[in-house]
């Protein structure tokens, strides 16, 4: 895992969304796995400016997010098409064909998550996932004690994450208990993840996630086995890393050729 720590979530998204432009420039029809949440809206916002003062070109780009709530309608407020429409798509130029974000309003589960494992390996698998981590150490919606080779399929929600999530709904009892997510196996096949995580609340689940052990229990760690995983941090959510100065060094002194 390389460990970016930077002062501030901004200099930090600034710094992932160079990585993902540097990416689509080099790779036109990359294919970007995207992530919800407040995490990682500064990298939307700046992806966003890259195509307008830029014109960072996102016409070839496929898509696919990692999670979408049971029994929210796409146009809900609350849901993650909206959020990335709201938040990424409807600022960048990328086509609505080559969207994908699982139906949450699906009568047959298991086949939407067959079929969202299809879209997947038909476009030739994820070339860059974002991911965040939650408080309890998920990432997408896979809860702790989710199998760390798991696939795309439905998922309960744990009280902390609802808890977390109902700042986005009218009052905590709206917030699903139920969602579906793509399985910690399928965000290992991505081939680069960007991890990010921002803010004080987060400092011990990544130090969790990153120096302590793999295990279901925090499903981020598994993470740990990926050959080429970015992780963006800010200040506050670094200060549990017991080799933070370490981290500093590397990255402080990585050759200009490894800079990006
Ligand atoms: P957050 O959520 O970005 O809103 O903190 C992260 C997550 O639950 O994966």
């Amino acid at each position: 895992m390389e460990m970016i720590i930077q002062p501030d979530a901004e200099t930090a998204s600034r710094i992932a969304a160079r990585l993902v432009a540097k990416l689509v420039r080099a790779k036109p029809d990359a294919v970007l796995g995207f992530a919800t949440g407040d995490t990682p809206l500064l990298l939307y916002k700046e992806l966003a400016r890259l195509h307008k003062a830029e014109g960072l070109d996102f016409s070839r780009v496929t898509t696919f997010n990692l999670d979408e709530y049971i029994g929210v309608e796409p146009d809900h407020p609350c849901s993650y098409t909206r959020f990335m429409m709201e938040n990424l798509f409807n600022h960048i130029n990328v086509r609505p064909e080559k969207i994908h974000i699982l139906n949450g309003m699906t009568k047959n589960i298991p086949e939407e998550c067959a079929r969202y494992e299809k879209a997947i390996c038909d476009a030739g698998g994820i070339d860059l996932q974002v991911v965040g981590i939650g408080a309890d150490g998920h990432i997408g919606f896979n809860e702790p004690s989710s199998s760390l080779s798991s696939r795309t399929r439905l998922k309960t929600l744990t009280d902390e994450t609802r808890r977390d999530n109902a700042r986005f709904f009218a009052n905590a009892s709206e917030v699903p208990h139920d969602a579906i997510t793509m399985g910690v196996g399928t965000i290992m096949e991505s081939r680069r993840i960007v991890f990010l995580a921002f803010g004080r609340d987060k400092a011990n689940i990544v130090a969790k996630a990153v120096e302590g052990p793999i295990t279901a229990m925090v499903p981020a760690s598994a993470l740990q086995l990926h050959p080429d995983v970015k992780v963006f941090v800010d200040e506050v959510a670094s200060c549990k890393l017991e080799r933070k100065s370490y981290y500093q060094w590397v990255y402080d002194n990585k050759p200009e050729w490894e800079q990006f």
